[in-house]
């Protein structure tokens, strides 16, 4: 399920270019007369190739969903949400993805349906045809803005003047905030090397269940609890406990990076549970980096980065006994 949820970028890339290829396909085939059919061939091939394609997005899409806690366990959509903001740009790409497999059904049943060597493809299989690419697009529209629209932008570094000029007023230099792709990084946990193969339970983070991942520079040293280069990235992904065991609602990412002025925490819940709002002042969601007071607590063990390996926790879910 993981590794189809982080092909979703990939898979998503079929519907979108039939969305494009499609309305061409559909036009030309509608002029009745002999030698039409190699377009009709042409428009199935490509209703066929995007009815497929749109399968794998909408899957990859929802075990995504799924996986980074956008979607909660029990539904098929993410929270319903209107107006300019993430939840509802995410909200509008899920019902687009939706529409777009069901308007797909339609059209494809109108493509294949059986011709006159002399007949165009008809009027039907054009009109929606020409809906469904255009959902299609939309959906591929909001899934980019999803993925890039919302980093932060940083503005392009003015070159400096040879002869720096008299400044008035200090301006902090715009520095590139690496701390701001944090979440993006840490979100792609599993582009980084597992440490646990299965998740153990874990106290000291609210009695969740943690699995750590760490870049390539960090696995000798985090598995040797030796101290951390610099340029170590260490994510700790969490599922929240249920009756004991991994439950099926995504928990926080905290995540470690060793910079060269120090370690440096984040704390990112993308989708806060709607039960435990209240602990977070009521916000959906928590994103807590470099000097929030919030990580002050978490300072108490990892005051030099890693926490002590000593402390680490080796408490496994036991297998259900059978029967149970
Ligand atoms: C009571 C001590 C304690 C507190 C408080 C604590 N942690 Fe940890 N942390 C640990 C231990 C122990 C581990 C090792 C993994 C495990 O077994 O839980 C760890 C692991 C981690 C890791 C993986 C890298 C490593 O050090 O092993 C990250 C990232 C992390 N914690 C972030 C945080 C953040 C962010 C907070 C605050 C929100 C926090 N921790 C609060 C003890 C603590």
């Amino acid at each position: 399920m993981d590794w189809i949820a982080l092909k979703h970028a990939l898979l998503s890339h079929l519907p979108v270019a039939t969305g494009l290829l499609l309305p061409m396909a559909l036009l030309a085939s509608q002029r009745p007369g002999r030698g039409i059919r190699p377009w009709w061939t042409v428009a199935r091939y490509l209703g066929w190739a995007g009815f497929l394609g749109i399968l794998g997005a909408f899957l990859s899409g929802f075990a995504s969903g799924r996986l980074l806690g956008f979607i909660p366990p029990h539904r098929l959509l993410p929270l319903p949400a209107w107006g300019p903001g993430v939840d509802a740009l995410l909200f509008r790409h899920a019902l687009l993805g939706g529409a777009s497999l069901l308007v797909a059904v339609g059209a494809l049943w109108s493509m294949t349906r059986s011709r006159k060597d002399h007949q165009g493809l008809g009027v039907l299989a054009l009109l929606l045809g020409l809906v469904w690419s255009a959902v299609l697009l939309l959906a591929g529209e909001s899934g980019y803005r999803l993925a890039h629209g919302n980093r932060v932008r940083v503005p392009a570094q003015v070159a400096a003047p040879a002869v720096a000029p008299p400044v008035l007023i200090q301006v902090p230099p715009v520095e590139q905030d690496s701390e701001a792709k944090v979440p993006v990084r840490a979100l792609d946990h599993a582009s980084l090397e597992p440490i646990h193969p299965q998740p153990v339970k874990s106290p000291a983070h609210g009695g969740r269940w943690i699995q750590v991942w760490a870049n390539p520079e960090a696995v000798a040293a985090y598995r040797s609890g030796q101290p951390l280069p610099p340029g170590t990235f260490v994510v700790l992904s969490t599922l929240e406990d249920r009756w004991g065991r991994p439950g099926a609602e995504v928990g926080p990412l905290y995540a470690l990076e060793m910079k060269a002025s120090g370690p440096s925490l984040t704390f990112y819940w993308p989708r806060i549970p709607m039960d435990r709002r209240q602990a977070f002042g009521g916000d959906s969601r928590a994103y807590w980096r470099g000097n929030d007071p919030h990580l002050n607590a978490c300072r108490t063990c990892h005051a030099a980065g890693m926490a002590d390996p000593a402390q680490r926790s080796r408490w496994r879910a036991k297998k259900a006994l059978p029967g149970e």
